[in-house]
């Protein structure tokens, strides 16, 4: 390490991603807020993590769960107030935890002022310019003004009402109509979020995950898409539109936010700010592209959670990601789990676990195989041990370190993704991996989830009974729990070297297999994914057999799973080995 440019605190820091709403609620009325986490903060710094991202917790209609800002400086009410949002901050410095905010600038509320004085201010008006206003096609501008889909179904156009009832302009959404797209080359656009990123900066706040920044370009002129083959999942329809996907201006973006995070830097000697881009993306060199001096401080790389449990995807991910790393000094976020995907439990014990291709962000949701929960944990053990050592910051998801499975069976009234009602009720969406998390087996407070209540409301989605079993205070103290398992990774990992690249272990199948040595990294068959950070090895066993340990890389420090037999690494097994601890 660099003594005298000591690497930022973000730089291998863990991020804990809190789903605001599902976390903990501390008035009793069923939702998550913001005095609830307050009051859980111990617990996370237990746990051992640097930071905590909140999902969107501003005022809003909650048609996308917060993605749908009505009032960019302020609180969801149901949240809490700024006051609350004060008392939060306090006490995560008090702590040590910093706080990230996440800021959606693709698109807003129709219930945000920029929108209802756009509507107002009617066809031809500067305010119009702050979104994607157009005249319809046809004679009487019934038709949309081009063929784009939105990203959650349905096509991306809706037609407004003029004060006089008559039918109106459209405007563009490329999620659901509620959020409508904010116009990136109009200035006014700009410098209203410059105010909103110093503004919460001014609050406490670290920095900010960005969302969906991939789309905020649009090709002038608005030309149709190309066509897209019968049967595309509607989740998989915008991202195959070249007109609005990676396009010069998320550069630009990026570009202005990062010169005013420096600015502020420069104005607030101390602060150390991050932003973090949601670049999901076509390929990791176009990912890459976005972090640099003059851009992104570091961005999600999403491989290992769109991978099944097959090793070399897990190979190729880890060496990619060293490759982009050596290139460029990128620095690549590491995930196993959002609030837009199923939970890692469920998703590797499905039955298709295996199958050649890997996950789409969509099949993740959809797929209908069987799953077996208890593969599935093994498999999400292993995975935190692979994920556990690499450089780079590492982001949790809540009620990951619980071993929460998704939710499959929510019963159909109790869905509220807009992906479910935009997708004619064919795809179910995301609800199931953002019930609300048990803290304690007693039903009567929502698993602890309402504790300190009297008689709190039900909770805003279904908890399953059997959470009971996997609540927080259940697993506390047994050793063997999936909370104690990450917490024994985060601190064995904070006392690893700040190295900051891996090397690739290239195993032998078999003790006698010595001579093949050289081909087994690129043999899909090879079940074993290796890799040396410092002094720590990392070696996981994604087959059905059984493998022997290498002797010379020090004693078993960490292990996913029970290791019965000694230098014998079980199936769906990890381990960590290392010198022998003091
Ligand atoms: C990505 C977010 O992660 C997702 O939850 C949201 O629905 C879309 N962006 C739209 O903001
Ligand atoms: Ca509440």
């Amino acid at each position: 390490m660099n003594t005298t440019h000591p690497l930022p605190w973000w730089s291998n820091a863990v991020v804990y991603q809190l789903y605001v709403r599902s976390f903990a609620d501390a008035n009793g009325d069923g939702i998550g807020d913001l005095d609830g986490i307050t009051n859980r903060l111990q617990y996370l710094a237990d746990l051992g993590i640097d930071a905590i991202w909140l999902n969107p917790c501003y005022p809003s209609p909650q048609k996308d769960h917060g993605y749908d800002v009505a009032d960019y400086l302020n609180i969801e009410p149901e949240y809490g107030d700024l006051a609350a949002y004060d008392r939060l901050i306090a006490e995560a410095t008090r702590l040590n935890i910093r706080v990230l905010m996440d800021i959606v600038p693709n698109h807003c509320s129709t219930e945000n002022d920029w929108f209802k004085r756009a509507l107002a201010a009617g066809a031809g008006s500067e305010l119009r310019e702050w979104f994607y206003f157009r005249d319809g096609k046809g004679d009487d501008g019934s038709l949309p003004p081009n063929n784009w889909q939105a990203w959650f179904g349905g096509s991306a156009w809706n037609r407004t009402t003029n004060p006089d009832g008559t039918p109106g302009q459209w405007y563009l959404a490329m999620f659901t109509p509620d959020q409508p797209d904010l116009n990136w080359n109009h200035e006014p656009v700009r410098l209203a979020f410059d105010n909103i990123l110093r503004f919460w900066w001014d609050r406490g706040a670290a920095g900010f995950r960005i969302d969906a920044p991939a789309v905020v370009g649009k090709t002038p002129g608005l030309p149709d898409a190309p066509p897209v083959p019968e049967g595309t999942l509607v989740t998989d329809i915008a991202v195959q539109n070249p007109h609005v996907y990676h396009r010069p201006e998320v550069h630009e973006l990026f570009v202005r936010w990062r010169s005013v995070a420096d600015a502020y830097e420069a104005e607030h000697p101390g602060r150390d700010i991050v932003l973090i881009g949601e670049t999901f993306g076509p390929s990791l060199d176009i990912i890459a592209s976005y972090v640099n001096e003059r851009e992104l401080h570091t961005t999600f790389f999403f491989t290992l959670l769109l991978n099944n449990w097959e090793a070399h995807r897990w190979r190729q991910a880890i060496q990619d990601g060293g490759n982009t790393l050596a290139k460029g000094g990128t620095s690549l976020a590491w995930t196993l789990n959002n609030h837009d995907a199923q939970r890692n439990v469920s998703r590797l014990g499905h039955s298709d676990a295996h199958l050649p291709s890997s996950f789409t962000f969509n099949n993740l949701i959809n797929s209908h195989e069987p799953v077996d929960v208890e593969v599935g944990t093994r498999r999400a053990r292993a995975s935190m041990l692979i994920q556990g050592a690499l450089p780079g910051p590492l982001f949790l998801y809540f009620g990951e370190e619980l071993g929460l499975p998704e939710v499959l069976d929510l019963p159909e009234w109790a869905l509220q993704d807009p992906i479910w009602e935009r997708s004619g009720r064919t795809e179910r969406g995301r609800d199931g991996c953002r019930v609300p998390m048990p803290w304690t087996s007693d039903a009567s407070t929502n698993y602890g989830f309402s504790d300190g209540t009297d008689a709190p409301q039900q909770p805003w989605l279904p908890q399953p009974a059997q959470w009971s079993e996997l609540a927080a205070d259940q697993q506390t103290n047994d050793p063997n729990s999936m909370l104690s398992l990450y917490r024994d990774v985060l601190a064995a990992r904070r006392a690893m070297s700040t190295q900051p690249w891996v090397d690739m272990l290239d195993l032998p199948q078999s003790p006698d297999d010595t001579d093949q040595a050289t081909d087994n990294q690129a043999n899909e068959d090879n079940p074993i994914v290796a890799y040396k950070r410092g002094n720590t090895t990392v070696i996981a066993n994604l087959g059905s057999e059984p493998f022997v340990l290498p002797t010379d890389c020090g004693e078993i420090i960490l292990a996913s799973g029970h290791c019965p037999e000694p230098g014998i690494l079980p199936s769906d097994t990890a381990v960590w080995l290392g010198p022998a601890r003091q």
